[in-house]
């Protein structure tokens, strides 16, 4: 692991090694080894930032399982509607399904938030909500994840999918703003 990474302007320091990301995934994935035992969950990984931990989180699984991949695009909505996100790439039905979302971290919870009622509107049996990081410090937005990895400060990070200004995402381990 480097003693920093450099990214634009800035510098980013170890954070989370890669060997700890790597137990709480496992652990995470056996959680939902047992609680979705013969439901047939259908995973669905947001881009660009779930990839890396959505890879290993699903090759953790023994169940039968699907995954697929979507964007956000978010936009105005109406005065009633208000901050409107929705998915492209949303080719399966969901209806019925047992849907858990995979995120790469919840931030203020904004994103999440203004994009649950799509996934609502579809009629899934279930949904729950996995991310890599939470940062409690900067929620501002009604949204909860059930199974999360780490919980962090409110401080920048990249690596393990993360990025800043697109870069970063390769980096195996997570690395935080010095
Ligand atoms: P939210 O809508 O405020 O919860 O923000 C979620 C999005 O902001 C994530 O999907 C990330 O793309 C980005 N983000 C928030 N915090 C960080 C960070 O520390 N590092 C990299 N991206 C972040
Ligand atoms: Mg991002």
């Amino acid at each position: 692991m480097a003693d920093s990474v450099s990214i634009y302007d800035k510098t980013f320091v170890p954070f989370i090694k890669k060997d700890a990301i790597a137990s709480r995934v496992k652990e995470i994935a056996s959680a939902i080894n047992t609680a979705y035992k013969d439901k047939n969950p259908l995973f669905l990984g947001i881009l660009n930032g779930s990839f890396i931990f959505a890879a290993d989180l699903f090759r953790g699984l023994s169940i039968d399982a699907e995954i697929s991949f979507i964007k956000l695009a978010s936009y105005k909505g109406t005065s009633t509607t208000g901050h409107v996100v929705t998915a492209i790439g949303l080719e399966e039905s969901l209806k019925g399904r047992h849907i858990i979302i995979i995120e790469d971290i919840i931030d203020t919870g904004k994103t999440l938030s203004a994009f649950l009622p799509e996934i609502y509107n579809r009629q899934p049996a279930s949904v729950a909500i996995a991310v890599f990081l939470t940062k409690p410090g900067a929620l501002k937005y009604d949204v909860k994840a059930d199974y999360t990895a780490f919980e962090i400060e409110d401080k920048f990070v990249v690596g393990y999918g993360l990025d800043y200004d697109g870069y970063g995402r390769n980096l195996p381990d997570l690395y935080q703003l010095a």
